[in-house]
């Protein structure tokens, strides 16, 4: 199976290349992820953008420390099984944190977890896969998680952690797309960062304006999402449908123009 995975969207631009790109090249694909945590104006999701993703051909979307920005998804992701937020948030937070979703007679298991170094302080995300990767493992081997971080350490050592359970383990939150793509001896697709949907001529998909003017005086400022340099970043990875294995990784980090 084929899938696709996109980094974190960020705002009017990142939607703007995603539908693009899923619009010409999406039957290429049997499964698509795409991390939808900023693709609310750099903060967040609406129901509303939720609904457009999905319907352009996303299959499941993940989140991240920026899932609750926008309150009415509270009661959004309650109802929506596609849509999944990092599993390590307190039992009583809404929605759910993995998912499994059938597609061409597979089932597809979907985890989305949030790190611990320098990233607001929930449980420990390794704990919380050792605990659900076994129970996943008896429906699927077909299994995917979208780990949000900030430091390689620690996605590395998820990556390592789950070598031979999962089938794909992705870095997202740094927004800036790593090198390091491999499958690990046991056959497990890693990438440090699939890096960001949206204007790369900011800081992190925000205008660079703003963001020099917090570094320099510190004070508090309103951040505006970046309309320059737009690029779709993620991966297309293969896994055998039979054994859960990884076959291929290949990164994706294509200009609007070239979309
Ligand atoms: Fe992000
Ligand atoms: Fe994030």
């Amino acid at each position: 199976m084929k899938f696709l995975i996109i980094g974190d969207v960020v705002g009017e631009p990142g939607r703007k290349i995603l539908f693009k790109y899923l619009e010409k090249r999406k039957q290429n694909y049997d499964f698509i992820v795409v991390n939808g945590e900023n693709s609310a104006g750099g903060f967040g999701i609406t129901a509303k953008i939720a609904d457009q993703i999905f319907s352009r051909g996303a299959d499941v979307i993940t989140l991240g420390n920026h899932s609750w920005d926008k309150k009415e998804i509270y009661t959004y992701i309650n109802d929506e099984k596609r849509m999944v937020r990092p599993i390590n948030y307190v039992k009583e937070a809404p929605g759910r944190g993995y998912t499994i979703i059938e597609k061409k007679d597979r089932k597809i298991a979907v985890i989305n977890a949030q790190a611990k170094i320098f990233m607001p302080p929930i449980a420990c995300p390794f704990l919380a896969l050792d605990e659900i990767v076994p129970e996943i493992l008896k429906e699927t081997n077909i299994i995917i998680l979208d780990f949000h971080g900030e430091a390689t350490s620690e996605k590395l050592a998820m990556g390592w952690n789950l070598n031979g359970k999962v089938s794909l383990v992705y870095g997202t939150h740094t927004h800036v797309q790593t090198a390091d793509e491999r499958i690990l001896s046991g056959g497990t697709a890693y990438i440090t960062d699939v890096g960001m949907t949206g204007g790369h001529d900011g800081v992190l998909g925000m205008n660079r304006k703003e963001s020099l003017q917090k570094f320099k005086d510190g004070m508090p400022s309103r951040y505006s999402v970046c309309e320059e340099n737009i690029k779709i970043n993620g991966l297309e990875v293969e896994i055998n449908e039979n054994t859960g294995k990884a076959e291929s990784i290949k990164r994706i980090n294509i200009h609007y123009d070239e979309v």
